[in-house]
């Protein structure tokens, strides 16, 4: 089990102010936070961290989505890291997501769903390296 896990407040998150009230909602949670960043992704960049989406209909609107403002990439720090986040932020579809999750609380739709979660913990770590090097990470 790994302690880590990648968070980022997506375009949608960051266009409706409400970054500082999602990162409240991860700290009172528990999860402490090892590095973070306001930036914009290329569109390299983000075709890259979704490669494993590369075959799926949604993929081009998914990069485009991603590069259509600034994200906010956190690496976060917790025991049981990833599973614990996935619950707080709720299922992909914020219509089946649990009531006081982050997604039924900022999300729009399946495609604009206000964050993303590390699925697993080899995925947590590449997904850390996409963003930040060694010297950005406490
Ligand atoms: P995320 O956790 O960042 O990982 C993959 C993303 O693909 C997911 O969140 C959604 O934003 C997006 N996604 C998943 N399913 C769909 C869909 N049916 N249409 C558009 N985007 C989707």
């Amino acid at each position: 089990m790994s302690n880590r896990t990648l968070a980022i407040i997506k375009p949608d998150g960051v266009r409706k102010n409400v970054v500082g009230k999602i990162i409240a909602q991860i700290t009172e949670a528990g999860f402490t936070v090892k590095g973070m960043k306001l930036m914009r992704m290329s569109k390299e960049s983000a075709q890259a961290f979704y490669e494993v989406h590369k075959e799926r209909p949604f993929y081009g609107e998914l990069v485009d989505f991603m590069i259509s403002g600034p994200v906010v990439p956190i690496a976060l720090e917790k025991e049981n890291a990833v599973a614990d986040f996935r619950k707080l932020i709720g299922a992909t579809d914020p219509a089946q997501a649990e009531s006081g999750t982050i997604r039924k609380l900022y999300a729009g739709s399946k495609a604009e769903n206000a964050v993303h979660g590390s699925d697993s913990d080899e995925n947590a770590a590449l997904e850390i390296s996409h963003f930040f090097s060694r010297n950005e990470l406490l």
